[in-house]
């Protein structure tokens, strides 16, 4: 089985991209973060996204607004980063809170400063295999890793098992795309799905985005199978020093002997997120200053 190295694969990608902003001689690349309310698991998240910008040498905002605020006070702060020439890339931490509506929120965001991918105009456009949008960092990190393990697709029957807007639905659409990694079929399995393990048997690659702690076992994949683990839960462990332990979606352990290629978590997906997020601040300051 070949583990597969996010945190190797997203630090080379981070070297070229530190590269490239480097050779930059005019202004540089700037991400601004707005984050509503104190969740644990976004303030860890836009903390390590600062942190990479930072050494890449992309420039950080950090937009921080009470769990309370209004969505009028959301919007006119999206609307500011929008108008700033200085902002290349705008990113709203999900999740928000309950009454701010999520889909509405992103589509405030320009769609060229998208850098999240989740703006209607964006997903059309991934929809539509127009390469000149942004598509969602967690499904491009997926693309990216599949790309570099050598892992192939075409003809392949990739089960995506998760069909939200952020991941399943996304990663399926670029693995049934008219290039490589792609030309896939592909199944999309989620919590309604009956039978869904004699379906998930028949995946040479299974994209696993489920979000619920080793929900997939080793009953459930073929032997041969690559299996990408989107999954990063936090599962209370007394013993570790935060509390808590992050686990993936996939049993990793109980799926080492079956599997051909496994990502990790963390070290798998994961770092590739924020390494996707961090291209696409560079590919929305080069676009803007084309
Ligand atoms: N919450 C979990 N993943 C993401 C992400 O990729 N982008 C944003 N904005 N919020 C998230």
């Amino acid at each position: 089985m070949q583990r597969i190295d996010g945190n190797a694969i997203a630090e080379s990608i981070i070297k070229e991209l530190t590269a490239e902003v480097g050779t930059l001689t005019g202004p540089k690349p700037a991400v601004a973060f707005i984050r509503v309310g104190d969740n644990p698991a976004s303030v860890s998240y836009v903390r390590k996204k600062e942190k990479t910008a930072a050494r890449i040498g992309i420039g950080s905002q950090l937009h921080l607004l009470p769990a309370d605020v209004s969505r009028e006070t959301l919007f006119e702060r999206i609307d500011a980063l929008n108008a700033d020439p200085e902002v290349s890339g705008i990113l709203v931490q999900a999740p928000l809170p309950k009454h701010l509506d999520e889909t509405e929120t992103f589509n405030r965001v320009a769609p060229h400063k998208d850098v999240d991918g989740f703006n209607t105009v964006n997903i059309g456009k991934l929809c539509q295999e127009d390469d000149s949008g942004f598509v969602a960092c967690t499904p491009a990190g997926i693309v990216e890793l599949i790309a570099r393990s050598g892992i192939e697709t075409e003809g392949k029957h990739v089960v995506v098992l998760g069909r939200s807007q952020i991941v399943g639905k996304p990663a399926a659409l670029l693995m049934m795309r008219k290039a490589l990694p792609g030309n896939a079929t592909v199944t999309v399995c989620h919590s309604r799905t009956t039978n869904l393990p004699e379906i998930t048997r028949q995946a040479d690659l299974l994209i696993a985005a489920i979000g619920r702690p080793h929900f997939v076992t080793a009953d459930m994949v073929k032997d041969g199978a690559a299996i990408i683990d989107v999954g990063i839960n936090r599962v209370e462990a007394a013993d570790a020093p935060r509390g808590y332990r992050l686990v993936g979606d996939v049993d990793f352990d109980a799926l080492a002997p079956k599997a051909s290629h496994m990502t990790p978590v963390p070290g798998g997906v994961g770092p590739m997120t924020v390494a996707m997020l961090m291209h696409n601040t560079l590919r929305a300051f080069k676009l803007a200053h084309a």
